[in-house]
């Protein structure tokens, strides 16, 4: 089945990819596109809709993000926040550079009877611009204005061209959906047909059209993203799929037994175990970089594959766990690189499997909904994620057994203490970190000089953004003193209260 398609054009916006995830939560599949490759875009997928972002440019400046107005067709089309002035500029509009900057929640004025505003339950509206728009192109109505923006939304129902100065995608918009749902059912008379049944049968079309009769090997960490992979692939093609899991002494204490049983027990009998500690301790002994810790684990991941079992030699494929956040950052121009996931552009070159990753048009969300519609068991599908390379970005300097013991035992209490306590909800990921310090203590009248952990707690929706999770005081404190007394070689807790950005969630 063909899914109809909203593209966001993206203008180097905050919340572009916001933009499309509300697109897709309302059961319409949306791409993300820069605006460089957007007139291409649109002639070869011909969306049955277009999204204009917002973005930080001016439409006054030269050079200023653009694409061709006449690429746009007759197609329904909705600008947002730079989108609207965009269209304002482009239509014959007037669009004025402003003194000040508009920023935050701001009401709206009286709004046009009937109009796309109008169905807003709440006038609140998030508001993030520099330039506004003066005056609306001829044939478009006004219909909505602020008390410092004369055109805080606009539309031409003939012509079907809508813009609103505000955030819709926000949470700090309260209505803001009920305009993107108004502009996808109402105006783009969309279907609706992006459901995880659809994706699951469309994505076994897919792999079994990439594969052929070649034979796919399959790594599996217990995570819900390769799990989900793993029961795609054994749904569309279970005899030529092998699934692997590569114990590397880097996982969470209990876990590498709980992902064998998953496996074994309840949906891939015939998983795979390649027992690799020692190699992986071997090669990581004496690194601290962080780039080149995640380096040599993704790619003792592939010699693993690729050497060490030859009943794998006549696999042509790696199925992977990518997923659309990385596909987005890894094909943008702008982002600048933080961090080597090792799914994503570490592998080595050397690799002679190819690689196929039939997770990368979703969210994280959207996968946990397709391993539910798959059958996973709750306590796969909800899992926390948890990084390729495992403890190795968890434990700061050398990555040696000992220091993975320590790790894993306070790790253990933190989350065991955690589930105690119905703390759960709400934590999108909760870990214990070892840091390359050491500091003083005390302890039965003895001098210490150890190693501190530090706890991390976070909720997030996407993991793009984070903020770490409230917990009492007294529970912290509870936490702090059980590992200090039972995990040896600790004498300090400390709790990370940093949100993303500036941090980022893991610590390498
Ligand atoms: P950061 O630390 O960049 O993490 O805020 C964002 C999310 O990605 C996970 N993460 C990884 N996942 N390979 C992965 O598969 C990696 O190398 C990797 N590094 C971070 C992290 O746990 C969080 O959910």
């Amino acid at each position: 089945m063909e899914h109809q398609l909203v593209s966001v054009i993206d203008f180097g916006g905050q919340y572009t990819q916001l933009i499309v995830r509300r697109v897709r939560e309302l059961g319409v599949y949306s791409e993300m596109v820069p605006w460089q490759k957007a007139d291409e875009h649109i002639r070869e997928k011909q969306p049955d809709a277009i999204i204009l972002s917002g973005g930080p440019r001016s439409n006054l400046e030269p050079n200023a993000p653009t694409i061709d107005p006449a690429s746009l067709g007759d197609r329904p089309v909705l600008g947002i926040c730079y989108g609207l002035q965009w269209m304002a500029h482009h239509l014959g509009g007037k669009v004025i550079p402003s003194d000040e900057r508009e920023y935050g929640k701001r009401h709206l004025g009286p709004r046009e009877p009937g109009s796309l505003v109008s169905l807003m339950d709440n006038d609140l509206v998030w508001m993030s611009h520099g330039d506004q728009v003066l005056s609306a192109p001829a044939g478009f109505t006004v219909t909505a204005k602020t008390e410092t923006c004369p055109v805080a939304a606009m539309e031409n129902t003939n012509e079907r061209r809508y813009g609103v100065q505000f955030h819709p995608e926000v949470t700090h918009t309260p209505s803001g959906k009920a305009i993107l749902k108004s502009f996808l059912f109402d105006i783009a008379k969309l279907r609706g047909d992006w459901t995880a049944a659809n994706f699951i049968s469309d994505t076994t079309d897919w792999i079994r059209e990439q594969v052929g009769d070649k034979k796919v090997l399959c790594a599996v960490s217990g995570g819900v993203d390769s799990s989900v992979v793993a029961a795609l692939l054994s749904h569309a093609i279970a005899d030529q799929t092998t699934c692997v899991f590569v114990d590397h002494g880097l996982l969470r204490k209990g876990e590498a037994e709980q992902v064998r049983q998953m496996f074994t027990e309840t949906f891939h009998p015939n998983l795979m175990v390649i027992e690799a500690h020692d190699q992986f301790f071997g090669k990581l002994q004496g690194v601290t970089d962080p780039e080149a810790k995640r380096k040599i684990i993704g790619e003792e991941f592939v010699v693993c594959f690729e050497r060490n079992k030859a009943e794998l030699a006549d696999h042509d494929f790696l199925a992977q766990g990518t997923l659309y956040p990385d596909v987005i950052e890894s094909g943008s121009d702008t982002a600048s690189k933080i961090k080597t996931h090792h799914n994503v552009g570490g592998l080595p070159d050397w690799m002679r499997l190819k690689v196929i990753e039939p997770l990368r048009w979703l969210f994280k969300d959207e996968v946990r909904a397709v391993g539910r519609e798959l059958g996973l068991p709750p306590d796969v599908v909800d899992r926390e994620p948890f990084p390729g390379p495992g403890l190795g970005v968890r434990i700061l300097g050398e990555v040696t057994p000992e220091r993975v013991r320590i790790v894993q035992d306070a790790d253990w209490i933190f989350r065991e203490e955690i589930r105690k306590h119905n703390l759960k909800e709400g934590i999108w990921q909760s870990y214990a970190a070892l840091l390359d310090v050491r500091s003083v203590g005390v302890m039965g009248d003895e001098r210490t000089y150890e190693q501190p952990i530090v706890l991390r707690a976070v909720a997030s929706e996407d993991a793009m953004t984070a903020h770490a999770v409230e917990f009492p005081f007294t529970f912290l404190e509870h936490v702090a003193s059980r590992i200090v007394n039972e995990v040896k070689g600790v004498n300090r807790v400390l709790y990370d209260l940093t949100s993303k950005p500036p941090a980022t969630i893991e610590w390498e």
